[in-house]
């Protein structure tokens, strides 16, 4: 059954708080876009495609509200200083103010904005849908997977990106066991991934992220297939850091090393991903985990959220349109 990472109650939104998982199922139900603006921030709803959502039904459910211009605003400017990596929040926050202003003198402006949510919601499922369709391709006998950080349902509206092609491929016979990378600092892997692959009932090991080259060494792993946070034209791709290492690993070991996106990842604007600004998190990730110190907080911390892979560690990009193979034209 599809984990309802995000709902809209008709008057409010509901998200899963996945700073509780896999512990405890806990619900966030909010109106409030500072609330929202938060949720983003603590990663309490993560994930590119998922934030994209979010943000589109918050500034849709603040107008529902309060039917006021300044504060759509408002809740557009909070929304988009949460987090400066993943596009697809600059994108449908995009959709939705070009919406606004063409349409704001309409009277049925409210629902209208609650229907383009709604559409941003049902585009990104069906998108799921799609990549793991046009990413089948990428299994020619059953094979071990490696993914890193979660690119799965908790990450989008529908059953993920990489984790979409990954639940589809083992269906098919494809996908015999998958190594989890747990996904240094906030443990998406361990927790998230884990989570979701538990409850698909498919088989998995978690390993901690320094331990992939000596398994890719033994043997063990046939391929690799992450999400991305933002695609550049020429197919430089930032995701959670780590998959660059991955991904120099895959190539050292003749590995294919696979990216599953939705087109809504690709920046139209950056050339190469030497343009994309790199989200910077507080040392206290590092030195912590869940408030519990794990060492001295006064210590130094350089904690950058992700990096970025460039086009040429990258054999294919499966997005929900097709399976690009490098060098990318993304025609
Ligand atoms: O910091 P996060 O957990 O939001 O980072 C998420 C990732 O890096 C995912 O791999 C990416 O957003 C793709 S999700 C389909």
């Amino acid at each position: 059954m599809k984990i309802e990472t995000i709902k809209f109650n008709g008057s409010e939104l509901i998200l899963l708080d996945q700073t509780k998982l896999p512990f405890d199922e806990v619900f966030i139900v909010t109106s409030d876009y500072n609330r929202i603006a938060e949720a983003i921030e603590r990663l309490e709803v993560r994930g590119a495609p998922a934030i994209g959502v979010t943000a589109a039904y918050s500034l849709a459910i603040e107008y529902l509200h309060n039917e006021s211009e300044d504060g759509f605003y408002k809740a557009y400017d909070r929304l988009k200083s949460t987090r400066p990596t993943a596009v697809n929040l600059f994108n449908t926050l995009q959709i939705m103010i070009v919406y606004f202003e063409a349409n704001k003198t309409s009277p049925f402006i409210k629902n209208e904005l609650i229907e383009l949510a709604h559409k941003i919601h049902q585009e990104d499922f069906d998108s799921c849908e799609r990549i793991a369709q046009n990413g089948i391709a990428i299994f020619n006998k059953p094979m071990n997977v490696i993914t890193h950080c979660n690119a799965g349902a908790l990450a989008t509206a529908g059953e993920g990106t990489a984790l979409s092609v990954i639940k589809y491929g083992f269906r098919k016979g494809l996908v015999k066991k998958v190594f989890v990378d747990e996904t240094r600092p906030l443990l998406q892997g361990s927790r998230l991934t884990a989570y979701e692959l538990d409850k698909e009932g498919i088989p998995f090991e978690i390993i901690t992220d320094s331990m992939a080259a000596s398994i890719m060494k033994d043997g063990e792993i046939d391929i690799a297939i992450t999400g991305a946070d933002r695609i550049a034209l020429n197919g430089d791709s930032a995701n959670k850091i780590g998959t660059y290492s991955l991904a120099i690993n895959c190539k050292y070991h003749n590995l294919p090393f696979y990216i599953a996106a939705p087109e809504s990842t690709f920046d139209p604007i950056s050339m190469t991903g030497d343009e994309f600004i790199i989200e910077q998190r507080a040392g206290k990730e590092i030195s912590s985990f869940r408030n519990n110190a794990i060492t001295k907080e006064t210590y130094n911390f350089y904690n950058p959220s992700f990096d970025v892979t460039p086009a040429e560690l990258i054999v294919g990009i499966i997005t929900d349109k097709k399976l690009y193979r490098f060098p990318y034209n993304f025609k």
